[in-house]
């Protein structure tokens, strides 16, 4: 070891230990209303001393902005790609037409602005929104990209609840990194070696004395968290993936695995101002299977907080703000769940491969590694499905499925724990066990653009364990009218093109918009073409608009200049 090894690993390690050394947690910025720009750019950290990590961020340098929606509203992203590699930026949880929804099949080429939007439907809840380009996405959230979305709605707002952003509602990132020897993070092992708490190391936040609200998400690479408090305090669970439940449940512990979130409250009206505590990760003797549970220290299965009891929040107790919530909601919302009994169709998954050993293939279902080429699924819009995803192989697993909220409605293990009886995206699926849940796939069909379900482990889900499923309108298939056709207009053009169509209730499904070097400029999906497209930034030159109808899926391409 030389000198700066020695001397980094001791100021990482009087971080981590945090002899009187904390530093302040982030709170990520907001946006609000209805149009939301998120630049991603390849920056840097320092986090050590020496060499700057290099990270990505959106509109920062780690992480991204909290962006505050209202159910209700039509919600309008300009999402810049300014990495030097393509990605894809999905929001996690969301219900909106699959060709918003930002998974592997939406890549956004380096340089180029996409622009989805979709009408929020979704209840009052924490979600998220990061990367999912397919064999990129453990080594783009490694980097940083990734965000918050809270959603806020009318029944939400009559409750006494904290909500006051960064003060008494704290949303919380965890996730953990190891460096190598020149400060990069490593993006290939399945755990780091030091929390991150919104991107900050050993973080510490004064919480005012009176209920708080935390909004906690697992945003690993593959460790799952049992949190708790260090003194053991009883805590809240209020709401889970895609909701508040119907009332409150107590809990001392409760476990969250990559893409879970859990909003909590926790009473600090009985602490001294002065004192502190910390959210701690109980992960001490965890069951094997529990990802984090390997005894290992090092390697790409251990890390430094492998199996061991961690801090990921130091909280020193302030004084109580005016308009404090004192006391705790007897009840929340009443929310009207799907059971099994309601489902039309039954499925089911099961874990396979993933062995370690000569010749093995990653973890996949049902022997069948992610392709996107290949359909898994196909799903009648509006039906109500029973999905059971069995496990008996050799280690836990995430389990997401975009476009619903689902209601987890058994266990093989038992009964369904009551911390997360309310609407999810996102549960643990432990070794030797199968967990059924049922959702109605309503409002979106599109039988061109899949969804996903997948391990939402990094490594898991950049190995293939994933699958696709469409929603198909099967009473509305029309035979395909024939296409019409269309200009661009004007051309030359300086400001705006508009659109002039043969026949006027043809449909766009898509728009790319491309130089002609081949470079895509602008990602359009169901473009609204009343005001035309902004082409201002564009450098003089030709341009082509590749326009796919949403009838026929064919796609017709015209030339424009900009001048
Ligand atoms: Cu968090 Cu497929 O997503
Ligand atoms: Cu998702
Ligand atoms: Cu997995």
């Amino acid at each position: 070891m030389n000198l700066r090894t020695l001397l980094t690993a001791v100021f990482v390690l009087t971080l981590f230990n945090g002899y009187g050394q904390y530093n302040p947690l982030v709170i990520p910025d907001t946006i609000s209303g209805t149009t939301f720009n998120l630049n991603m750019k390849d920056t840097f950290v320092q986090y050590l001393t020496g060499n700057q990590t290099v990270t990505a961020g959106i509109n920062g340098a780690f992480w991204g902005p909290t962006l505050i929606f209202h159910k209700g509203d039509t919600v309008h992203m300009n999402v810049q790609n300014n990495l030097n590699d393509s990605t894809t930026l999905h929001w996690h949880g969301m219900h909106l037409p699959a060709v918003m929804d930002g998974g592997p099949h939406q890549v956004i080429p380096p340089g180029t602005l996409w622009q989805p939007y979709w009408l929020v439907t979704n209840n009052a809840a924490t979600f998220w929104y990061h990367p999912h380009l397919h064999r990129m996405t453990q080594a783009q959230t490694t980097a940083g990209l990734g965000g918050f979305i809270i959603i806020r709605d009318s029944t939400e707002a009559t409750l006494a609840l904290p909500r006051t952003y960064g003060v008494d509602d704290i949303p919380l990132a965890l996730t953990s990194r190891r460096f190598d020897a020149l400060n990069a993070f490593n993006d290939s092992c399945s755990y780091g070696d030091y929390m991150l708490t919104n991107g900050v190391m050993s973080a510490e936040v004064s919480l005012p004395k009176q209920y708080v609200r935390l909004r906690i998400l697992n945003a690993e690479m593959e460790r799952g968290y049992n949190l708790g408090f260090s003194d053991n305090r009883t805590f809240y669970v209020i709401g889970t993936d895609g909701g508040l439940l119907d009332a409150p449940v107590p809990v001392t512990r409760v476990p969250l695995l990559i893409g879970e979130r859990v909003e909590i409250m926790v009473n600090l009206g009985s602490d001294v101002v002065g004192s502190s505590f910390d959210l701690e990760a109980f992960n001490a003797g965890m069951p094997f299977g529990f990802p984090g549970s390997e005894p290992s220290s090092t390697g790409t299965f251990g890390s430094l907080l492998n199996n061991v009891n961690f801090p990921v929040l130091h909280i020193n107790v302030a004084a109580a703000t005016t308009g404090a919530i004192t006391t705790l909601p007897a009840s929340l919302v009443s929310n009207t769940y799907w059971t099994a009994a309601d489902a039309v169709l039954t499925r089911s998954l099961t874990v396979t491969d993933g062995n370690p050993g000569p010749g093995s293939i990653p973890f996949n279902f049902d022997h069948t590694l992610f392709d996107y080429g290949t359909i898994n699924k196909t799903v009648p819009l509006n039906n109500i499905e029973q999905w059971t995803v069995t496990n008996n192989n050799v280690f836990g697993h995430s389990f997401h499925i975009h476009d619903v909220q689902f209601k987890i409605v058994s266990r093989s293990s038992g009964t369904v724990a009551a911390y997360e009886s309310g609407w999810k995206d996102t549960y643990y699926l432990p070794v030797n066990e199968s967990v059924t849940f049922v959702a109605k796939f309503t409002d979106y069909a599109d039988a061109t653009h899949p969804f996903m379900y997948h391990c939402h482990i990094a490594p898991h889900e950049d190995g293939g364990m994933m699958g696709q499923f469409v929603v198909v309108d099967e009473t509305g298939v029309k035979t395909p009218a024939n296409v019409g056709d269309y200009s661009v207009y004007p051309s030359p053009a300086t400001g705006r093109v508009y659109f002039s169509f043969t026949d006027p209730s043809m449909q766009v499904y898509y728009i790319t918009i491309t130089n002609t070097a081949g470079r895509t400029m602008l990602m359009l999906p169901r473009p609204q073409l009343a005001n035309g497209i902004d082409v201002s930034g564009f450098a003089p030159g030709v341009y082509f608009v590749q326009l796919i109808d949403e009838q026929s899926k064919k796609t017709i391409t015209k030339k424009f200049i900009k001048a």
